[in-house]
């Protein structure tokens, strides 16, 4: 491992030694999947200094054709391990982000990178691409489930733990990787859930709402960023100096490298029309401070000719470049090329019950009249179209959908399914378990609807379990309407006329318009793609051997038409309500319901000390964890300000019958704003802190106090 000034002179030493063509090729990140065996190796003899997405053999051949070049600098080998490696069959599949993010549970989503970093690190591989700390503020968007929901405090939380995770104590490390925090910024406020269309953001809004999740990432050390598709107020990201070098290099002082996106570069040729030609793109995307080029290879000659030109100042390129050359230095590339990671660690006990831990956490139980847990039934049916598909319980990012689609591919165990779940625990208590597909997520039949019909007519009780495909979701893929298909609803309708006890399962990508079943379902429970053992931690939840402790991190719209509809919202709307829609979404951001019942009293809040205390009961018969939630309006504003801020929530395991006080340690700071000369201030005047177990009023004990 490299001693921090031995790294600055190191690389410095290197720089100046460089050529300008070989410090152009070390800003190039070079896409395997697209470009011929031969043209990667002509790529790395030429010093490129990345690839992505090359695994194993293939990437051996090519670090030992860079360490053959005159200067040997290594490569660093990308790849998207979004939750878990799983581009890799043999891999740890975890549940998704948005998924992982309804724990609530800084803990394990760690415990999630570190096992991911072993994987990736095992197949030699250096970088992930993740996480993503866009926010989920519009659902029709496609990439809803990579985000970790709609909430900055929530959102940074869980990146800065998962950061910890990927890259451990030391980037030297065996075992750990380069974490990419993604995509800077505001990537998934697009007008309309549009993927990569204009923000009509402000600066304003920027360092309010979204610049947050990556100060706490600059703050855990992340090593690298991605630049957005995208522009902020009609400006491309790529190409915005203000918000690459200005506010994430120089204001939060991160140190390290800066890759665009996919063909950030070529694109403000071909899709943003705000360059004429790849030299004027090479030269907007370098000066604007990206170090590090994705796969738009006409950089390379482009960079070259504008410094030779005088078009381009070459301390850009030698800025860009001392980034790369540090961040391999401080992993100890150039002593040891290729991470060695974990020898057997692949989908090994100890990430198989981290994974299992994380979809237990991430099941959420949004209603619930009794009928859960099922208990003394002899039969139960099993229906619905993703009941038993493991495809659509993984969601994106998997062998499955990427480095290319590949529907024929053949899943690898171990998973369970729903279906398979059920089965595992009706097998230990001799229930008798009937199946039925029921439809399609699109479109369904006459024959299978009347065969799930019958099916559930056979049993005491029925599960029937819907949601979305990854036809559905992902990048490109945004949908202008979230309602469940007819094919769906016909399901649901024909099984809910049967007045059996009916729980509903929604195994989707991210919150789905569903409010007639959420409506006419005796229980509902949301489970986002829960990973390999999401199947099962469903049914442990129907069947009562897991009390749901999950909590929503975003907000479930009645209707497409209600989109966006987070909970931390500005006030003003005349009527505050469509008239044809109820003010309110169908579930808000912070619910989850539980077996047992929590009883929160005696909040206090000490403004000189800055703390928060409140009592939390676990009034019920069965032991549960409660996520309890903080948080703040300030009540007259000199701007605009949300209706209320999630600020703090811990996790608190509590024994039927015990009580807990839960402390919180605030600060001034907490309580800030963003003033519209982009200064974050907290002004003098009138507050209300909100305790309790969800963003609804209703469920929040508050104290007022003046700063
Ligand atoms: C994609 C995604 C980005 C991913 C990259 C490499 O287009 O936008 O999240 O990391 O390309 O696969």
């Amino acid at each position: 491992m490299t001693r921090p000034n031995e790294v600055e002179a190191r690389a410095e030493a290197l720089v100046s030694r460089m050529t300008l063509p070989e410090k152009a090729a070390q800003m190039m990140q070079v896409p395997y999947s697209t470009v011929t065996r031969e043209e990667a190796l002509a790529w790395a003899r030429l010093g490129a200094g990345s690839f992505l997405h090359v695994l194993g053999d293939d990437a051996r051949e090519l670090q030992a054709a860079a360490l053959s070049t005159r200067l040997s600098i290594p490569l660093l080998f990308g790849i998207d391990a979004i939750h878990g490696h799983g581009l890799n069959e043999n891999a740890t599949i975890f549940p998704s982000q948005l998924a992982a993010a309804c724990s609530f549970d800084r803990a394990l989503v760690q415990a999630m990178g570190r096992a991911t970093a072993r994987e990736v690190a095992t197949d030699g591989l250096h970088w992930t691409f993740s996480p993503v700390l866009c926010l989920g503020r519009d659902t029709r968007w496609g990439r809803i489930d990579e985000t970790f929901g709609e909430d900055p405090y929530l959102a940074g939380e869980m990146g800065a733990a998962v950061i910890r995770g990927y890259q451990g104590d030391s980037l030297g490390a065996d075992d750990s990787i380069l974490a990419c925090a993604k995509h800077y910024i505001g990537y998934g406020e697009a007008v309309g859930a549009r993927d990569a269309c204009d923000t009509e953001m402000t600066y304003r809004k920027l360092r309010e709402v979204f610049l947050p999740p990556f100060e706490k990432a600059v703050r855990a050390g992340c090593a690298t960023a991605m630049t957005a598709y995208g522009s902020i107020d009609s400006t491309p990201f790529t190409a915005c100096e203000k918000v690459l070098r200005g506010i994430l290099k120089e204001e939060l002082g991160f140190d390290g490298i800066l890759v665009t996106d996919w063909d950030n570069v070529q694109a403000l040729v071909t899709r943003q029309f705000a360059a004429a030609n790849i030299g004027e793109a090479s030269r907007m995307a370098a000066e604007a401070g990206n170090d590090m080029v994705m796969t738009s290879l006409g950089f390379y000659e482009a960079a070259i000719a504008l410094v030779e030109k005088g078009l381009l100042d070459e301390r850009v390129i030698d800025d860009a470049v001392r980034r790369i050359l540090r961040i391999k230095l401080r992993m100890g590339l150039f002593e040891k090329p290729e991470k060695k990671g974990v020898p057997g660690c692949f989908a090994c006990e100890e990430h198989l019950s981290i994974c299992e831990a994380l979809a237990r956490e991430s099941v959420v139980l949004l209603k619930n009249n009794g009928a859960l847990p099922l208990n003394d039934i002899k039969s139960v049916a099993v229906i619905g179209p993703n009941a038993d598909d493991i495809r659509a319980q993984y969601g994106d990012w998997t062998y499955f959908s990427h480095p290319l689609p590949d529907p024929a591919r053949e899943p690898k165990r171990p998973y369970a399914t729903v279906l398979e779940g059920v089965r595992e625990l009706a097998d230990e208590s001799g229930m008798r378990v009937s199946y039925a597909h029921g439809c399609g997520i699109l479109d369904g039949s006459e024959a299978e609807l009347e065969e799930a019909v019958l099916a559930a007519q056979n049993c005491d009780a029925v599960v029937l379990v819907l949601g979305d495909t990854l036809d559905q979701h992902g990048e490109g893929k945004d949908r202008a309407d979230l309602a469940l298909s007819s094919a769906q609803l016909t399901l649901f309708r024909r099984l809910r006329a049967l007045k059996k006890p009916l729980a509903v399962v929604l195994v989707a990508s991210k919150p789905l318009c569903a409010a007639e079943v959420a409506q006419g379902a005796d229980a509902l429970l949301c489970a986002f793609n829960g990973g390999m053992f999401g199947g099962r931690a469903v049914a442990e939840a129907v069947f009562g051997r897991l009390n749901p402790s999950g909590k929503l991190p975003i907000s479930f719209p009645r209707h497409s038409g209600q989109l966006p509809v987070y909970y931390n919202y500005l006030p003003g709307w005349h009527g505050g309500k469509y008239m044809d829609l109820p003010e309110t979404p169908l579930f808000a951001f912070g619910e989850g319901l539980s077996y047992t019942r929590y009883e929160y009293s005696n909040l206090t809040f000490d403004t000189k000390t800055f703390l928060a205390a409140v009592d939390v009961k676990n009034a019920g018969g069965m032991d549960g964890t409660e996520t309890v939630q903080v948080y703040f309006r300030d009540l007259v504003s000199s701007i605009l300000t949300p209706v209320k801020q999630l600020i703090a929530f811990e996790r608190v395991f509590l024994k039927a019958g015990d009580t807990k006080r839960v402390a919180f340690s605030l600060c001034k700071d907490d309580f800030s704003l963003v003033t519209p000369d982009e200064r974050r201030v907290t002004e003098p005047g009138d507050f209300v802190l909100m305790v309790g177990a969800s963003s609804k009023d209703e469920d929040l004990l508050n104290v007022t106090f003046t700063l």
